[in-house]
């Protein structure tokens, strides 16, 4: 996130002494993402932010996954997952690799555990709900249709004000704006489909007093993603103030103004966001194709680099209609097998001038497999939809 904010108090000159009214010191802390050579933000505490009083295990939610073998498209049914009510606690996983990991979950409306991902950035798509996460860096809203992007390492927790549906894409690096829609330094370009007034980040700081606050965190080790539960002496939420480009914020799908075409645009200009070997995409209710020819619905595709991961989240996905695909289905359709429309989908299409759908795609190079949940909520019959039979 390259763009300046400056948050409550924070002192006329970086790394200079800086007082409250009472003249006791506040403690400075830099958070930077590679090494002191990418985008930071300096935060002042009122207490020590290094200080902690306990380390235990945080056993994780189960982070087994199964390889996607043999080879076949999948439809899981996210809607019927038993999930929840602890917005960190209580995901279950649905797909994931090395490099990013999906997972589910419905939230009842107590805060969640105080948290922070260490592994990499957060990418929470909610498909339904509202509330804030709270975060050291103050209060971020979120609602309905919302990216709430936390970057690796913030602390916060999840405050719903009605249950809500998280879709939690966990990154194993940084997750930003695609880069060919940023100028050399980091200015969203006119052809971008959103811009810096779409995001929203804290507005003031969030303080609060306590003592011995667990805070769970995950993070690497060589056998893969684990947990700790740290303690920290004194509440994390104790930044007076911070400045710099790295700070959570969020993003609606309302605010991004699809690519359209005289013909079939392909799913790059639904990107929304790119991470370490992947990709966000949303396919998003707009006008479509306006040759008189023009085939509304996608040409069937062998994306062989990819596996593909389509979440439908609001309208119908008019290419998939007639394969069991409904309202919290997520697709699977691996790199090795060409995916496209429903065949009768094809010649429905014809003439079409609007689509209403939303779907939220997340596209990876290194292949996805199955976690508990994703086997979980699996519809064993999709794979044949296309052919409409099994041998
Ligand atoms: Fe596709």
């Amino acid at each position: 996130m390259a763009y300046y904010r400056s948050v409550g108090d924070v002192p006329r000159t970086r790394h200079t002494q800086h007082r409250d009214a009472e003249g006791r010191l506040r403690f400075e802390e830099l958070m930077g993402e590679e090494g002191f050579s990418s985008d930071s933000s300096l935060l002042h505490h009122r207490g020590v932010p290094s200080a902690i009083v306990a380390s235990e295990v945080w056993a994780l939610p189960d982070q087994a996954r199964t390889p996607n073998h043999p080879l076949a498209p999948r439809h899981l049914r996210l809607h019927e997952l038993e999930t929840g009510p602890d917005a960190v606690t209580d995901r279950r996983l649905v797909l994931g690799n090395a490099d990013v990991r999906i997972s589910y979950v419905v939230t009842g409306t107590d805060p969640s555990a105080h948290y922070r991902d260490a592994v990499g950035d957060e990418c929470v798509f909610v498909e339904a709900g509202s509330g804030v996460v709270e975060t050291v860096f103050g209060v971020v809203p979120y609602r309905t249709g919302d990216y709430v992007v936390l970057p690796r390492a913030t602390t916060h927790r999840w405050v719903p004000a009605e249950p809500s549906r998280l879709y939690c894409i966990e990154a194993s690096g940084h997750v930003a704006p695609p880069r060919r829609y940023l100028s050399r330094y980091g200015q969203l370009l006119e052809h971008a489909p959103y811009c810096e007034r779409d995001l929203h980040g804290p507005s003031e700081p969030l303080l609060v007093e306590g003592r011995d606050v667990e805070v769970l965190v995950k993070h690497r080790t060589s056998a893969g993603v684990v947990g700790t539960r740290l303690v920290h002496d004194t509440h994390p939420f104790d930044v007076v103030g911070w400045d710099g480009c790295l700070y959570p914020y969020t993003f609606n799908i309302e605010d991004f103004m699809p690519i359209t075409g005289k013909v079939h645009q392909p799913p790059p200009v639904h990107q929304v966001f790119e991470g370490p070997r992947f990709v966000v995409c949303n396919f998003l209710p707009r006008k479509v194709d306006y040759h008189p020819l023009a085939v509304p619905v996608p040409y069937y595709h062998s994306n062989v680099d990819s596996d593909e991961v389509m979440f439908y989240v609001a309208g119908d996905y008019e290419a998939r209609k007639g394969s069991g695909i409904g309202l919290g289905s997520v697709s699977l359709h691996p790199g090795g097998h060409a995916h496209g429309p429903q065949p009768a989908a094809i010649e429905a299409s014809l003439g079409a001038e609007r689509f209403e759908e939303s779907a939220v795609m997340v596209d990876t190079f290194a292949p996805l497999e199955l976690g508990e949940g994703g086997t979980a909520c699996e519809d064993p019959a999709y794979a044949w939809s296309w052919a409409g039979r099994r041998r």
